[in-house]
């Protein structure tokens, strides 16, 4: 069955004090709430084991924000799935625009840390987008279908319905401009029928598709609603506990 996800980026912000107080606050707000969608938040790689400890016995997952492309090894500076999974985090977010752009991750590597990832028991959270100039020219769908069959449609059914996909229009990444709902109700509708072609119907009822780029509190619930978001990636709303804690109420 389709699960609807609010997951925090918090990219490169927080000392390692301040991502756990973030992390308990959150875990307080959450305590005897009724939730209506799974919580996840992605810390620094240095943070992850600590907030993993800080949110114990809470719903909130823990997700790495990257991970290597290689299994172990002599790679220094990068941090295995397995070295992940050995945190007790449950999720890796791979693809972020930020790592096509700043980093050179072609689909090619993604996909070959998308293998890793499942092979040790998380979940990829994997992101796609169009940048500016691409929707301009009208060139969103093409460049949307082809970075999800690149990163992962070279995958068995079973893999690909343990993947939550997120779209992210990087125009609407950290900018304030959002999608419209209809624009990402279009986006998401889109990706869930090449989905269907691939994998079928059911594989693709099943599947999350998040949205990220400006979401906060004031837009969630309508960018929520739409029959194909299944919740969203939160980048800069996600640093504060009350503004996340919005969003994850907008459903
Ligand atoms: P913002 O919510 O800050 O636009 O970031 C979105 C994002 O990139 C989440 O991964």
């Amino acid at each position: 069955m389709r699960k609807n996800v609010v997951a925090g980026n918090w990219k490169m912000n927080k000392t390692l004090q301040e991502g756990v107080a973030l992390a308990t606050e959150l875990k307080e707000a959450l305590a005897g709430v009724e939730v209506k969608c799974g919580v996840v938040v992605a810390p620094p790689l240095t943070h992850v084991a600590s907030v993993v400890e800080a949110v114990k016995g809470s719903v909130i997952g823990v997700s790495a924000q990257n991970c290597a492309e290689k299994e172990k090894g002599a790679y220094t500076g990068e941090v295995s799935a397995e070295m992940i999974q050995s945190t007790g985090a449950g999720f890796v977010i791979l693809g972020h625009s930020e790592r096509r752009e700043y980093y050179g991750e072609t689909s090619e590597i993604i996909k070959n840390k998308i293998q890793l990832v499942l092979a040790n028991g998380l979940t990829p959270i994997v992101c796609f987008g169009e940048v500016l100039a691409q929707r301009e020219a009208e060139k969103h769908f093409d460049v949307v279908k082809s970075q999800v069959q690149e990163a992962m449609f070279d995958f068995s059914a079973a893999d690909f319905g343990k993947m939550i996909l997120a779209y992210e229009p990087v125009w609407a990444i950290g900018t304030g401009k959002t999608a419209s709902a209809d624009q990402a109700q279009e986006i998401h509708a889109f990706v869930r029928g090449i989905v269907a072609e691939k994998y079928g119907k059911q594989v693709a009822d099943d599947c999350t598709i998040l949205y990220g780029g400006s979401c906060n509190p004031a837009n969630a619930k309508e960018l929520f609603s739409n029959p194909d978001v299944d919740g969203g990636l939160i980048g800069g709303a996600s640093l504060k506990a009350a503004d996340f804690m919005a969003i994850i109420q907008a459903f």
